[in-house]
């Protein structure tokens, strides 16, 4: 085992609860859901997984079994953090009030997703334009909740790791119990690199655990950023869908064996159709696809290869003529494809 793996595997208090490895799965929409987490526990080797976002305003009464994101399994539950949008404190706190009482180990406040259609209802990083609003919701969540409450940013709207810091003391005087921080303004959607020294930055500010994010895609990423962020942890996502496996690489001495890819995909096949209906499912896969597909040279033409398909039937005779001969993989996933 290595030194980053002796590091990820430190138990850590977050609130009132502890957790015992300090790789999470960071929330993404469209790839995070109960079919990816099913996947991803079968390797296990992470402390926590994030849900994707979940509207505030729906999830007091969402059905769990007719959601298409605020859905779990019970065995999840409990290593499982909610993750709400919003932007009107007293909704966000209602809805904590539900993800408590079903027992996830915590709730997430997004202060991080610059999409327009979630900026324009001024939730996600919109939020960090009214710092003050921000931490209102922070603080009703805070005062509705006694489990976790976690808080996902970024650095803002303007390049500024001052502003971050400040963002970081606000959030953790408002009641957060941990942050996760993207090094990355609002409007770039991950095409520049993410400054992690920012990170250090806002971890030099406060008390709580850090979580350090974005562009961590092998082992030497992790340690680097530790090295320069000094982080409680990090929080890692289009890497974990890539390779559902490398949370268990890291922290247990995981060796994916030569089929891995093959089993993998046919496994994610297996999972979104017992979980989605088969329109969805089909979507999800070709969107787990993109990133997959990373892990190759020539991504998109094995992409094409693998989704060109009207039903998963012949999803999954794509994926066993495609991995029917051994595939060039690439050592760092390939950039063209991760950037959406
Ligand atoms: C397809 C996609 C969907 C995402 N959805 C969310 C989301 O719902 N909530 C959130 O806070 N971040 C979301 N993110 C951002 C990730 O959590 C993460 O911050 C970003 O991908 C950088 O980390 P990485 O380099 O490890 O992928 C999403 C990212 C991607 C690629």
């Amino acid at each position: 085992m290595t030194e980053i793996s002796d590091f990820l595997r430190q138990p850590l208090t977050i609130g009132k609860r502890r957790i015992d490895n300090r790789l999470l799965l960071a929330p993404m929409s469209g790839l995070g859901h109960v079919a990816f987490r099913e996947l991803l526990s079968a390797f296990g080797g992470y402390g926590l997984m994030f849900s994707e976002m979940c509207s505030a305003r729906a999830v007091p009464r969402e059905n769990r079994y007719h959601s298409r994101v605020f859905r779990w399994r019970d065995q999840e539950v409990t290593e499982l953090v909610c993750q709400l949008f919003g932007s009107d404190p007293d909704v966000m706190a209602r809805a904590a009030v539900r993800v408590e009482e079903e027992g996830f180990f915590g709730v997430d406040i997004n202060l991080g997703c610059s999409a327009a259609a979630i900026c324009k209802q001024n939730s996600g990083a919109a939020l960090l334009k009214d710092p003050p609003l921000a931490a209102k919701i922070i603080a009703a969540v805070r005062k509705a909740v006694s489990f976790p409450v976690f808080v996902k940013f970024r650095t803002g709207w303007k390049d500024d790791p001052e502003r971050a810091a400040d963002f970081a003391m606000r959030f953790e005087d408002a009641g957060a119990d941990a942050l996760t921080f993207h090094p990355r303004v609002a409007p770039d959607r991950r095409s520049r690199p993410p400054k992690w020294e920012y990170i250090g930055r806002v971890k030099e500010c406060v008390a709580i655990p850090v979580f350090g994010n974005g562009n961590v895609f092998d082992r030497n990423d992790c340690g680097n950023m530790i090295k320069i962020s000094r982080c409680d942890g990090i929080a890692i996502g289009r890497i974990a869908i890539s390779k559902p496996w490398v949370f268990s690489m890291w922290t247990a001495g995981f060796t994916p064996g030569s089929d891995i890819y093959k089993t993998t995909a046919l496994k994610m096949v297996d999972l979104l159709e017992a979980h989605y209906e088969p329109v969805r499912a089909l979507k999800y896969f070709k969107k787990f696809a993109v990133y997959f597909t990373a892990n190759f040279r020539f991504g998109h033409s094995i992409y094409s290869r693998l989704c060109m398909a009207g039903d998963m039937q012949t999803v999954r005779e794509n994926i066993r003529n495609v991995f029917n001969t051994p595939l060039e993989t690439t050592t760092r996933p390939n950039m063209n494809m991760f950037v959406s």
